[in-house]
Order: C-alpha cells, then sequence, then structure tokens
C-alpha cells in the first residue's frame, strides 16, 4: 500500500461560533495548503457529540463549517470535504487504536482536564476518549500534515505516539512503518487567538460571553464595537516585540492584525508603533470588515442552499471512504482479524 508523502488532514467541530481563532489558527491555513497538498477536510461531528448537542443544531453547524471552508477558499471540487460520521472508517478505527492507547497517555491531556473542570466523574466517556477519535481521524488517511491551532500540539503528539506504538507492536506482522508520523503545521501570527475579554484565555466558541470572540456570522457593526470594547491597558503601542512582554491584550490585538493582514508582528509595530488603542482599534476593525466580510457574506450565501453543501458533503464522504477503508482493512489483517 502506497504512503502518500503530501497529504493533508484537518477538522473543526461543529459545535457553533466559529470564530476568528479557528479562522486564523485553523480554516484560512487549510486554504494555502491546496496549493501544494492533498487535502481533506473534515467537519468532526462524532468529537461535537462528546458534549451534548442539540441535534438540529447539530446538522446546522455541520453545514455551517463546511460553509466557512468552502466560503474561505477550500475548493470542494478539487478537495476533500466531508462530516465525520459518514466515514466508518473513523469509528473502527478508533476502537483499535483504543487498545493501543495507553490509560496513562490519555490522562496527561490537557484539554480535557480542561472541559471536563471539577466535576470530571460526570463526563462522558466520548470525551475522555476524544484524542483517539482525532488520532483515528488522521492516521485512517495515513496523514503526513496536520494543520492546526496551538492548543491541538498535545493531541498531535499523542496521535504520534500512538501511530509508533501500533508500528511497534505490529512490526514482525506488517505494521512496520505502517502508519507516518503526522507532522503539525502551526502557521501564521496567530496560532493561538485569545479572548478580547481576557488575554489570559483562549478565544473559544464556548465562553459565555459574546463579546470575547469574533464570529465568522458577526455584522461589521458587531465586530467594530467588539474591537472597540476589547480589553487593553493603557500604554500606546511599542515599537519593538519586547515591549509587548506582559502585555498580553496588547499583544493579541497585533497578533491578530499581523495574521489578517499577513505580516508579521514587527511589522504591524513598524507601522503603529506609539498609536493609542484610540486609534490601533478602528484600523483593526476596519481590516477585520475587509477579510471577514467576504467569507461571512458567502457563507450566509452558502447556507441557503442546503442540497448544494448536501452534495459537497456526500460527494466528499464518498472520496474519504474510498481512502480511508483500505487503510482500515489493512489495519484489521495486521492485527489478525479475519
Ligand atoms: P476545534 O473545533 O476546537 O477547533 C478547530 C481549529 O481551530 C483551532 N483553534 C484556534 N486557533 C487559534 N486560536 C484559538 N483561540 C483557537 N481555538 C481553536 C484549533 O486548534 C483547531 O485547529 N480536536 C480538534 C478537531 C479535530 C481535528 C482532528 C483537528 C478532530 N480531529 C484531526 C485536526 C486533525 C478541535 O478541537 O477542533
Amino acid at each position: 500500500m502506497e504512503q502518500p508523502t503530501n497529504r493533508v488532514f484537518s477538522g473543526v467541530q461543529p459545535t457553533g461560533n466559529l470564530h476568528l481563532g479557528n479562522y486564523l489558527g485553523a480554516i484560512r491555513n487549510f486554504v494555502g495548503l491546496q496549493e501544494t497538498h492533498e487535502c481533506i477536510y473534515c467537519v468532526v461531528d462524532m468529537h461535537a457529540i462528546t458534549a451534548w448537542q442539540d441535534p438540529k443544531e447539530l446538522a446546522h453547524n455541520t453545514r455551517e463549517v463546511a460553509a466557512a471552508y468552502i466560503a474561505a477558499g477550500v475548493d470542494a471540487d478539487k478537495q476533500v470535504i466531508f462530516n465525520q460520521s459518514k466515514v466508518s472508517a473513523h469509528a473502527e478505527l478508533t476502537w483499535i487504536l483504543n487498545c493501543v492507547a495507553r490509560i496513562g497517555w490519555l490522562n496527561r491531556m490537557t484539554q480535557f482536564k480542561e472541559k471536563a473542570g471539577k466535576n470530571r466523574e460526570n463526563a462522558s466517556v466520548g470525551l475522555y476518549d476524544y484524542p483517539v477519535l482525532m488520532a483515528a481521524d488522521i492516521l485512517a488517511y495515513r496523514a503526513t500534515h496536520v494543520p492546526v491551532g496551538d492548543d491541538q500540539k498535545q493531541h498531535l503528539e499523542l496521535a504520534r505516539d500512538i501511530a509508533q506504538k501500533f508500528n511497534n507492536d505490529f512490526a514482525e506482522f506488517g505494521g512496520e512503518d505502517f502508519f507516518p508520523q503526522p507532522e503539525p503545521l502551526i502557521m501564521g501570527a496567530a496560532t493561538r487567538v485569545m479572548s478580547l475579554r481576557d488575554g489570559s484565555k483562549k478565544m473559544s466558541k464556548s465562553d459565555p460571553s459574546d463579546m470575547s470572540r469574533i464570529t465568522l456570522t458577526d455584522t461589521a457593526d458587531d465586530i467594530a464595537k467588539k474591537i472597540r470594547k476589547a480589553r487593553t491597558d493603557p500604554e500606546p503601542l511599542p515599537s519593538e516585540l519586547d515591549g509587548l512582554k506582559d502585555r498580553p491584550e496588547a499583544d493579541n490585538l497585533v497578533g491578530i492584525y499581523a495574521a489578517l493582514a499577513d505580516v508579521t508582528k514587527e511589522a504591524v509595530l513598524q507601522e503603529h508603533g506609539g498609536s493609542q488603542f484610540s486609534s490601533f482599534k478602528p484600523a483593526l476593525a476596519d481590516l477585520a470588515n475587509e477579510k471577514l466580510s467576504p467569507i461571512t457574506g458567502e457563507m450566509a450565501r452558502l447556507m441557503e442552499d442546503t442540497t448544494y453543501i448536501g452534495s459537497v458533503l456526500q460527494k466528499g464522504s464518498q472520496r474519504a471512504s474510498a481512502i480511508a477503508q483500505p487503510v482500515v482493512a489493512r489495519v484489521k489483517e495486521i492485527v489478525g482479524f479475519i
């Protein structure tokens, strides 16, 4: 079985409130990679239900993530866009990898600790097993590169450990070098976008405050208001990167500006160093609107056309299955299933 050298896999959960962190940390980077890689972009609905989802909203949110991929510029004809639950290889491989991964490894996952919080006994078994499903997502395609935000680094390391252990455990049975070591691609100036209300917290879909995030369904007015009200300190912007140390809110806004403008943070500071937030914030709001409004507009248009999105997901899942099923069939042979 041939091992691809440049196959990209990534996914986004359809849990609503797609935000600027999802866009700058992940979706935007999906677009550039299609020039050089074969890309498979998944809407991970099976990950979404690790916390309870309203079924109607889940269906809407699944279409919305697919619409965001396409609106951002992923070519639905050339690349594979699909939802995870339509391809049974993900669940099948998860079971086998559950028997390779160690409890000790999962116990170290910081995202589980954060999401489960104090009431760990009451978290779903799925939430605990989430990183193994994520490893199965990637390994079912023997993907070589995985574009993600900084918060997924630990999950990627786990996927690499699982791949390695599978290869070792089954080395004598055809498993040697079977799974590649997937490389994380953590790209751009905003790999970890922080909350607009608190520079020490990640921008997230689940923050109770809508003012903490810019979403891909916000209007120009919403965006301008959220940036105007974003928490900052009273100092003007520094001219050098060093001056952003211990100023998490300023650092975050400069990072967002840099990522949207596709320049470095140094370049932003060269231009805006010495400015007060009262002038930097309107410049940032204008830039955010210029970059995001074509995407939000196109997403809204695509969301009107559920038949089109449905056909993209249907066709995508057939193409995804055609790649993943033979890999899982080979894994079953390797472990001795008859
Ligand atoms: P999810 O839906 O939480 O996030 C989707 C992508 O957005 C990135 N991201 C951020 N980047 C920068 N700043 C932020 N504040 C921010 N918040 C989120 C995430 O890093 C991610 O790249 N487990 C994944 C989904 C997944 C997956 C996979 C990814 C399932 N299977 C296989 C890659 C490969 C997740 O949490 O998505």
